[in-house]
């Protein structure tokens, strides 16, 4: 009997594997997106994506190479693939179109609407069963890995082992590292690139444009500030990576919801590229346990920049709101003492100089003071806290205990003003990258912030990880930056990480990270400089998942007027600086500059003082990557509509239609203009034009960015 229901079984199988012929498609909503899901002749797994008619990734393999761990690695800890020997057991379709809310974004609803395409596969060598998830929407592609637990035989038809692999030769997946993903990004051409060289410890690069096949030729470290840097050992690049294809086809790659698992860098190889992830300290990839499943791998196309930027495809694959009550978590404006730190004009240590220290009760009551007279929110406090004497580059484990003040900042009584003035303190964490220490310290931090009335937290990584030899983008420390953001939503605190991993649109689930990084932002003004169109770059790559706290507002262009030895210009103009709170959306927005910068210059501090950083609506007026783009945006529950302009090096000339106003209305529109002599770059940086005038949605407005400029408008 027993033997008669094995070849039952086997016989069912059979026909199992032959039931779903393969190729398997799966068309988008619209029908002019699709992916195609096939195995090679020795059952290795493949898809392939093509847009509009146009192929965007050729087939391309699937797949690991892993290790099994505990009583399943028959030899030890054995290295196993998961690339071949596979079949087709199951196809599982769905279709969502849904729309949803969120917390605090570019626009009050987002649409979800996706047809969806479940591959089951298991290998017969092993029994071992992996599936790949596929989203298919119009504009683009998600994809992702899932392994199923032991006892989970709900998704594959076919009972792994049992009926496949000959009894007692089967070998379960429960727990396994991850050598590497591999991944494949096979594409039809070589396309253009905007990239930055894959390093495991920084983001804080400039942009190189070239093809994809001159990489490895450009392939170079060392960003000009950051003290730690561990290139990829083979030419790698990170992503969210910009693609521009021969036929003018705008691809992006990049990935969404990372969630307990390493982040992905993209290995060249000719004109492909393969994933390629963050290692921990031992060299492992990932420790996963099934049930578990990889991050999404994205791919968003458009024909124009515009539809790369308009696209909510990141946002959508990752998990609804994990929070019942959202009501504490809003929108931040602020100022700080931040820049007189980083221009090196002062310090944020206490000792040696202490007339060196920024973080001083005096010059923070000038701060409130002001925040509260301009109307911000919050005031970012750093230095504040004893241990930046003995830290920097010094790699020390235990630096910084997060709650004891330095001599000459009055914790409590600073609270208290604040409080009167109606403005709070935003408190200032510098972790030293000892991810162990924060972690051991975050309920006394946390704790600390709640009994004093701060509701919000930048928290920063600056130097190597300790414990030693981990990474900044590895499991471990992408699990450590999690683990904050929920510990801090217990507690209603928002966190605004700096030198954290990249986001993958996880501010959906978790709405209180209001901010990240995790590029290089406007402090390299003061480290060397940033490229005059870096800020034309960063929307199509850094922020595709998610908002940057890129700090912008810098009125007073000559560094030397702020830290007298800093003999340097600021690569944007002052108009430049204004666009940049309409196009790099984020709910958190720094006006970054010293108080008396913008008190010689209110009139255009009024465009800082009136934009704000939530919005019922946005449209995408021009888009050209590395050179210019326009965006406009309606105020959150206004009929105020806020527009922003930042080109390159080269300048840029637009007539605006305003068919985005109402009609029938009337507005008043105030121009924040390049004047025109100004430049990025010198003396000339900081002239502008205002002007006002009353317009309809017929008015067409000629506007003028000059060289690294911009323009911002106001229309009430
Ligand atoms: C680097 C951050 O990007 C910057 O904003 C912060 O002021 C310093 N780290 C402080 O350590
Ligand atoms: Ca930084």
């Amino acid at each position: 009997m027993k033997n008669l229901s094995i070849v039952f079984a086997l016989s069912t199988v059979f026909a199992s594997a032959v039931l779903w012929a393969e190729p398997v498609t799966c068309l988008s909503p619209d029908g002019r997106a699709v992916v195609t899901f096939d195995l090679t002749a020795v059952g290795e797994p493949t898809y392939s994506f093509a847009f509009r008619g146009e192929t965007v990734i050729a087939p391309s393999r699937l797949g690991f190479d892993i290790k099994a761990l505990g009583a399943d690695a028959f030899d030890g800890r054995k290295a196993a693939d998961l690339r071949r020997d596979f079949v087709l057991t199951d196809v599982k379709r769905a279709t969502a179109d849904e729309t949803w809310k969120p917390v605090w974004g570019e626009e009050k609803e987002i649409r979800d609407h996706h047809n969806e395409l479940l591959v089951a596969l298991v290998q017969k060598t092993t029994g071992r069963r992996m599936n790949v998830r596929f989203r298919v929407f119009d504009e683009g592609l998600g994809f992702r890995y899932e392994f199923p637990s032991e006892e989970d035989k709900g998704v594959a038809r076919l009972v792994p082992g049992q009926q496949i692999v000959p009894q007692g030769q089967t070998q379960p997946l429960t727990h396994f590292t991850i050598v590497e993903e591999r991944t494949r990004f096979n594409l039809p051409c070589d396309p253009l690139a905007w990239w930055i060289p894959a390093d495991y410890e920084t983001q804080e690069y400039r942009y190189t444009n070239s093809k994809v096949t001159e990489i490895p030729s450009l392939f170079k470290g060392a960003p000009d500030a950051n003290l730690s840097s561990t290139l990829t050992p083979v030419p790698c690049v990170q992503t969210a990576l910009m693609l521009k294809y021969p036929s003018g086809l705008l691809v992006n790659l990049h990935e969404a919801a990372c969630v307990d698992y390493a982040t992905m860098h993209l290995k060249v190889d000719g004109h492909d590229f393969e994933s390629y992830l963050t290692p921990d300290a031992t060299g492992a990839k990932g420790w996963l346990q099934t049930p578990c499943r990889s991050p999404w791998r994205t791919v968003i196309c458009g024909a124009k920049g515009a539809d790369i930027l308009s696209s909510r495809l990141t946002l959508n694959l990752n998990e609804p709101c994990a929070l019942a009550d959202t009501s504490w978590i809003h929108p931040v404006k602020y100022v700080g003492v931040w820049w007189t730190m980083i221009t090196g004009a002062k310090n944020w240590a206490y000792k040696p100089d202490p007339t060196m220290h920024a973080a001083n009760t005096t010059n923070v009551i000038r701060h409130l003071d002001f925040a509260a007279e301009h109307g911000f929110d919050e005031v970012l406090v750093e230095g504040w806290n004893i241990g930046f004497e003995d830290w920097f580059g010094k790699e020390k484990d235990a630096v910084f205990d997060f709650v004891t003040p330095y001599p000459d900042f009055d914790l409590e009584g600073l609270n208290a003003y604040a409080k009167k003035k109606g403005v709070k303190l935003m408190m200032y964490h510098e972790t030293s990258a000892s991810t162990r220490n924060y972690e051991r310290c975050l309920d006394a931090a946390y704790g600390l912030m709640k009994r004093l009335g701060y509701d919000s937290v930048k928290a920063g990584y600056v130097g190597n990880i300790l414990p030693h030899g981990d990474h900044h983008y590895s499991q471990w420390s992408n699990n450590h930056y999690l683990y904050c953001i929920k510990e801090a939503a217990k507690r209603q605190i928002m966190v605004n990480q700096h030198e954290a991993v990249r986001p993958t649109g996880l501010c959906r689930t978790w709405p209180n990270l209001i901010g990240n990084e995790s590029a290089r932002g406007t402090e390299y003004e003061s480290f060397g400089g940033n490229n005059p169109d870096h800020t034309t770059i960063l929307p199509f790559t850094r922020l595709i998942g998610g908002p940057m706290d890129y700090t912008p507002g810098i009125f007073e262009a000559d560094l030397s007027k702020v830290c007298s030895w800093k003999k340097q210009f600021i690569s944007t103009t002052l108009c430049g600086q204004l666009a940049l709170y309409v196009t790099m959306y984020s709910p958190l927005q720094m006006a970054a500059d010293l108080p008396e910068n913008y008190e010689k210059r209110l009139d255009a501090f009024q465009f800082i003082k009136d934009v704000p950083c939530d919005w019922d609506e946005t449209r995408y007026l021009e888009a050209e990557i590395g050179d210019y783009l326009t965006i406009v945006r309606k105020a959150k529950g206004k009929d105020e509509w806020y527009m922003g302009s930042k080109c390159d090096e080269n300048g840029h000339k637009a007539k605006i239609t305003c068919d985005f106003l109402t009609s029938g209305k009337t507005y008043t529109a105030t121009i924040y203009a390049d004047a025109p002599e100004a430049r990025y770059g010198g003396p000339t940086a900081d002239r502008y034009v205002i002007t006002k005038r009353e317009v309809t949605r017929e008015t067409v407005l000629d506007l003028v960015a000059q060289p690294g400029g911009g323009w911002a408008v106001s229309f009430k």
